[in-house]
């Protein structure tokens, strides 16, 4: 997730500027840059890798005096993690300089158009488009943010920007759709930020912009309206958190916070990658139609988590495919001397895109002349880049080492390259298609719900908090939903834990069920009434043994009702869609579970974030 400074006011805008990116340094990011107002002209200086590399350039050739400026942390998104695509990017004059975060949907149309009026663009990102739009804006439109509202008009896809114009250095603009952006009130001095920790040196006192508005700040005071330029009410709040609560976004844990991030991490995976005639478009994918035609086995590879959003993949791709798809651990794969060639498609799944398991399996894969794709979250690191094609997801870094929105998001891209494919191959009408991706756009409001609703789990992890056994059961996608549930247990809380296919249970672990053994269980949504009915009578099984049973199941299925010593209601969604919602009391159980044994949540023992090891 990108990190977004803008400060007016009597400091040296550099300093300000540049500490403020270093609070914002737990966003992760990939490069960084910075932009003053000096003299009618834009100075600055950007560079790729971590903020120290942008202060050597600093130290090189350092920025003039100037008490209005930007800045800007990189998470990847359009464009490789470089110099040339590193914000602020500038108009052709050097008279503007935008820093961005988000996506801007529509920026191929905009630059096509830039580019046949003779703009010259430089970076491959999306974020240019807009310094060049203002620039011709300006012409018509001098006042700043008269202009930036113009653009805004035209820009479409989650994006917030923050201007400076060096014809115009008393004002910096901000504008808000989707990605946060919050007002810190100081005296002689406004900030534009991120996030609280942006600022949070220098004011406590904040404004949160809404949706669709634009802010211009001056040293004195700021003015927001909407994108056509009508008052706007805002909401100013004093933040009393500490610094490393502000970077946590008020949450006590990363996790937490991860876990509260899963709806939108879900709506920008989507995001932009289909058209309203329901078409799929995954610009990433840089394998031709007639090369994914000719795929006749899929094969996922990953470890932990990840692997676990593979197993739940796998029933859709085979589903709406017919290709057949495995799912392999990342360090079992290559041992085994799989039988694969030049029309296996293998699918490496990685957050970080640094697992060295999932590393070892492409580079064997790509040996073998499969063709490699990744799903991944880090733009620019190993994994896609010795990939065939990747697809992103755009989760936003994740910083607790337990996996939470990494994995959501991760289900959610495989289930677009399934769609894909079914779309090239010609298996699923366009009409389909889009059923399902409506289906897959309600998902954050489903998911919320889940979060609104997790007091039920934070309570019942409080009640459960001696017990040192658990297991999870489901079939169906809800199985790798247990894996998973149990994976998070046993990371964050250092409990037995396990996971198993509901239908396995009497062929041997049923022998572990005992008085009082918490089990959750995944119950199928009607419409799957054979599968339902099993997991029912399973559920009647441990239960009749004296297990404790934990049931989510969806909203109006009230034959589950007598057998559940806790029931959590799930929002009422498609089969193949339920992992996205069941999953997460899951995570937030785990968690609590944790925090209430006194465990670090965000470091469990034992564990990296990335294990670049065999
Ligand atoms: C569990 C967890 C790990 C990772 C696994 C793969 O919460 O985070 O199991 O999922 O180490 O990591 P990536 O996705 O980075 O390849």
């Amino acid at each position: 997730m990108c990190g977004i400074v803008g400060y007016v006011g009597h400091r040296q805008a550099v300093d300000v500027v540049m500490a403020g990116l270093r609070r914002l340094e737990y966003r992760g990011y990939d490069s960084t840059g910075v932009a003053v107002a000096h003299e009618g002209r834009i100075a600055s200086a950007k560079k790729a890798g971590k903020l120290a590399n942008l202060d050597a350039v600093l130290a090189e050739s350092p920025l003039p005096a100037a008490t209005t400026g930007i800045g800007h942390t990189r998470w990847a998104t359009h464009g490789a993690p470089n110099d040339a695509n590193a914000h602020p990017h500038l108009d052709s004059e050097g008279r503007v300089a935008v820093v961005h975060n988000g996506i801007i949907e529509n920026f191929a149309e905009l630059r096509a158009e830039l580019e046949a009026a003779g703009h010259e663009l430089v970076s491959e990102t999306d974020t240019e488009t807009v310094a060049h739009l203002l620039h011709d804006e300006l012409k018509v439109t001098p006042d700043l943010p008269e202009a930036v509202r113009a653009v805004c008009r035209r820009l479409e896809g989650a994006f917030t920007l923050v201007i400076t114009d060096a014809q115009q250095p008393d004002v910096v603009v901000g504008a808000r759709r989707n990605s946060p952006l919050v007002v810190g009130v100081g005296e002689g001095e406004m900030f534009l930020g991120s996030d609280v920790a942006a600022f949070i040196d220098h004011t406590r006192e904040a404004v949160e912009l809404g949706q669709d508005q634009v802010v211009s700040i001056t040293k004195d005071g700021f003015e927001v309206t909407g994108f056509d330029g009508s008052p706007a009410q805002t909401k100013a709040y004093h933040v009393d958190w500490d610094v490393s609560a502000a970077e946590k976004g008020g949450f006590d844990w990363y996790m937490l916070k991860e876990i509260a991030e899963q709806p939108q991490a879900v709506a920008d995976t989507l995001l932009g990658r289909h058209t309203t005639d329901g078409r799929l478009q995954l610009d990433e994918v840089r394998l031709s139609d007639d090369e994914l035609r000719e795929i006749d086995k899929i094969i996922i590879i990953a470890c932990g988590t990840a692997s676990y959003a593979g197993l739940v993949a796998k029933y859709a791709i085979e589903h709406w495919t017919r290709i057949p798809c495995e799912v392999e651990l990342a360090s079992e794969f290559r041992y085994r001397d799989p039988i694969i060639d030049r029309s296996t498609l293998v699918v490496a799944i990685s957050q970080s895109g640094e697992t060295m398991d999932t590393l070892m399996a492409i580079r064997y894969a790509r040996q073998q002349r499969a063709r490699v794709l990744s799903v991944c979250n880090t733009n620019g690191s190993t994994i896609p880049r010795e990939s065939d094609a990747v697809i992103y997801t755009h989760a936003g870094p994740e910083v607790a080492v337990a996996s939470t929105k990494g994995f959501l998001s991760q289900v959610v891209a495989c289930y677009l390259l399934g769609l894909y494919l079914a779309q090239v191959r010609g298996v699923k009408f366009g009409d389909e298609i889009s059923q399902i991706i409506a289906e897959l756009e309600k998902l954050p409001a489903g998911i919320q719900r889940m979060l609104d609703e997790g007091q039920q789990v934070r309570d019942l992890a409080a009640d459960l908090v001696g017990k040192r056994s658990f297991l999870f059961l489901g079939r169906h996608v809800g199985y790798p939903v247990a894996l998973e549930g149990a994976l998070k247990l046993k990371e964050l809380a250092y409990v037995h834990a396990e996971g198993f296919a509901a239908g396995e249970l009497k062929h041997g672990p049923i022998a572990l069920v005992e008085e009082g053994l918490p089990v959750f269980v995944v119950v199928p949504p009607h419409g799957r009434d054979q599968l339902r009915d099993k997991v029912i009578s399973n559920i009647q099984e441990i239960r009749a043994r004296g297990a404790r049973t934990i049931v989510l199941a969806e909203d109006g299925d009230t034959d589950v009702e007598r057998y559940a010593d806790t029931l959590i209601r799930l929002p009422k969604v498609p089969t193949l869609l339920q992992p996205l919602v069941a999953t997460v009391p899951l995570q937030i159980f785990a968690c609590e579970l944790a925090v209430q044994l006194g465990y670090d949540v965000d470091q469990p023992r034992n564990l990296a974030k990335s294990v670049t090891v065999e």
